[in-house]
This record gives structure tokens, sequence and C-alpha cells, in this order.
């Protein structure tokens, strides 16, 4: 059966009048998710206590809510499991996999990834010291850069800013070739694209749920172990809950199996849930649909914005191929135009130094809501109506 996106659509709690694409971002709250989120409250939390962990299965919860993602990013099951923010996932996987390939000091990646990756990369670079190093080439180069030096290829699969996309299965297939591991960041992947790890060839992925799984601000992170290394993968961050036996209390610490060694300390329940309820909304939901779905929404956008914004230059690849489910463009007074689209309800975002950046998300976003954007920033360029001082100001949070 085809995906019915109207469905899906009528299962997210939207404000009246509001265009939202930015579910990219942070995604919008799922009906289920206030109600599953009252009950692990008052009849978990509140009734249970400290046996809801057994009662409730709380304990479970990381592995058993990881393998519903692990469908939608073609991993196998098993090999998923879900808990602190992304960040420390990257850091979790960057750690490991340059572990795996010891003769090696070289971490490669590319100017366009998501700089907390490459924050997170020169942390370990500086702890490990002995000659570690980030290495950042261009996007477009980084086939060319991946040498025997090269100890892990780390990238972000879908650029934050422009969309563009790397071809994961090539790259990782490249980075193989020459004794290297592959970590791919699916941040704006997952939920977004048919990215298929499994396949592709991964070693590593990590990616979070706040964003097109719709699991809420501060949702927990996850991370895939490819089944070949899970249990020789050595955990750097080695908390209790990743011990074999956690409550045996052992002083010394030994790896769980395969995936259960990637979890830290206690997990999030309460952000769990909701992710978990916002995952029912996915079980009837086919990603090849979705993927044919989001290009024809960014199509839309993109033909709409350039027939009637001449002065906006469009930063996101044209060639599906590489597309995630963004569309962004340039513009020096990229800020203030945002600022314009939010008063008149159109939500999308703003990311240094120019680019207004738009997420199409099928599961809530259809063409009516893409003619209703391009009209109202058709009308504000043409109107010059982002040209005030209050749309200048920038706020915390861009
Ligand atoms: C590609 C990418 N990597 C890492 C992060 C950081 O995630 P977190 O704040 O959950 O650590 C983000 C956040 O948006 C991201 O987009």
């Amino acid at each position: 059966m085809p995906t019915d996106f109207t469905e899906t659509r009528a299962q997210f709690d939207l404000p009246d009048g509001m265009i939202y694409l930015d579910g990219n971002s942070l995604g919008p709250l799922p009906r289920a998710a206030a109600a599953r989120v009252a009950h692990t409250i008052t009849e978990e939390w509140g009734k249970m206590l400290i046996t809801g962990w057994n009662k409730a299965g709380w304990m479970d919860l990381p592995t058993r809510v990881g393998d519903r993602i692990a469908r939608l990013i073609g991993a196998e099951a098993g090999h998923v499991v879900l808990g602190d923010t992304l960040s420390i996932k990257v850091y979790q996987a960057l750690a490991s996999a340059v572990d795996m390939a010891p003769d090696k000091r070289v971490i490669l990646s590319d100017t366009g990834n998501f700089p907390s990756d490459l924050y997170m990369a020169n942390g370990l670079c500086r702890t490990l010291g002995d000659g570690y190093e980030l290495r950042t080439v261009a996007p477009e180069d980084v086939a060319g850069a991946i040498d025997d030096t090269v100890a892990v290829l780390m990238l972000t699969e879908v650029d934050y800013r422009t969309g563009r996309r790397h071809d994961m299965p090539a790259l990782t297939a490249k980075a193989h070739a020459h004794g290297a591991l592959a970590i791919w960041d699916l941040a704006h992947s997952a939920g977004a694209t048919d990215v298929k790890v499994a396949t592709g060839g991964a070693d590593f992925a990590v990616g979070c749920t706040y964003k097109y799984l719709n699991s809420g601000p501060g949702g927990p992170a996850f991370i895939y172990v490819a089944p070949r290394h899970a249990d020789v993968a050595h955990p750097a961050l080695s908390g209790w809950l990743g011990h074999e036996a956690p409550f045996a209390f052992d002083l010394d610490y030994r790896p769980g199996q395969g995936i259960e060694r990637m979890r830290v300390g206690t997990p999030p329940i309460l952000q769990i849930a909701a992710l978990d309820a916002a995952l029912d909304i996915w079980d009837d939901v086919e990603i090849t649909d979705l993927r044919a779905r989001s290009l024809e929404l960014s199509d839309a956008f993109i033909a709409g914005v350039e027939a009637s914004c001449p002065t906006l230059t469009l930063a996101t690849p044209r060639d599906h191929v590489m597309r995630g489910s963004q569309a962004s463009f340039h513009h020096p007074e990229g800020y203030a135009i945002m600022q314009a689209l939010v008063a008149r309800g159109v939500i999308g975002d703003f990311r240094a130094p120019d680019i207004i950046r738009f997420g199409f998300t099928p599961l809530f976003i259809g063409l009516d809501d893409v003619a209703g954007a391009v009209a109202i920033l058709a009308e504000i360029m043409a109107t010059d109506a982002w040209d005030r001082p209050e749309y200048r100001t920038r706020a915390k949070v861009t």
C-alpha cells in the first residue's frame, strides 16, 4: 500500500496558520507523544517508582526503540542503541574506530561537516596525542583525499547548510580499499532519505532523533555499529550501563555484548517514551515513498522560489542523487528575510553566513504548504518587507 501522507499529517499537532519548514531542525509534536509521556509519568514513574526499570521495561528501551530506528536507516536489527546527545555519539564512534586502525593517525572529514563533529574529533586528537590529526577538505574533494594514511573517514551524509548529500556506498568502499573505517553522521538523513547503512557498508553511524524522527527537544541520539565490529569495538566512554553486568558492580570494566557496550549511563526514559510514540507514525511509512515525496516537495519549492525570487541563489544541488530533504538559498540579508518569514508564519531557519534553509518533511508537509510558503517569500522579496531593523537583531538561536 502506498504511504498515506494525509494520514501521517493528521497525527501531528501543528499550530493553525503555521507552515512549518523546520522539521529538519526540530520535529513537531506527534499527537500521541503527549499522552504517552503523561502515561509514563503518572502510571510508570508515579506508581511504579524505581520498580519501573524492571516492570515497565525501562532498561530495555534504548535497544528496543533503537530497533525501530534500525528499520528506518537500513540497519540490521539488534545493532542500534539510543542514548546521550549526538556529539557524544560522534566521539564514541570515533574513539572506537581509531582504536581499530592502530597504525594510522589521520581522521578525514570535510569543511561541510557540522562543527560539533569536527570539535569532537579535534578534542579526541588532543586527548590521544601521539600524532593524531583531523584533516578537513572541501566536500567535493573527499574522494580524492582518501589515501593509505587515513584511519577513519568521518562524514555527515547530508550537509546541514546546503542539503548536499554524499555518496555513502562509494566513499565507504574507497575508505575500506585504503584500510580506513567509515563513520556516518545521519542527523539529516534518518527519517529524511533512503539511507541504508548496512548495504552502504558503514562501520559506524550516528544520528539524532529530535529532527526528522520527532522525539522533541533534547531527544536522545542513536549509534549503529556494524555487526562485524559489534563485539570488538572498544567503548571509550565505558559507563556502567555498557558493562557486561552493570548490577554486578565490578570494579573492572568488561564491555557488554554487541551494541549494549555503546550505552553509557542512565537513559532518558521520558524522552524515549516520546520518541517511541513518534515512531508509531513511521510504522505505515515506506521509505521509498518518503524519498519520492521529499524530492517532489523540494523540487516544487525550488522551482517556485527561482521563478519568483531572482535575488535568491540556490545552495542545494539540483541533482536528486546529491540532495537530502531540504532546500537552501543564499542571500546577504538571509537572517532578516527569515525573520520576516517567521513573522508571517513560515518557519525555516538561518545558517551563517548567508543561508536560509527549509526542511521538507513529507509526514506533515504537502504541496499546499510549499505553494503557501513560496507565495509569502515572493511577497517579502518583491516588497523588501524584510528590510526592517527588528528583523536584523540576532537571537541566540538562529
Ligand atoms: C550533523 C550534526 N551533527 C551533530 C549535531 C549535534 O547534535 P547534539 O546537539 O545532539 O549533540 C548536529 C545538531 O544539529 C548535527 O546537525
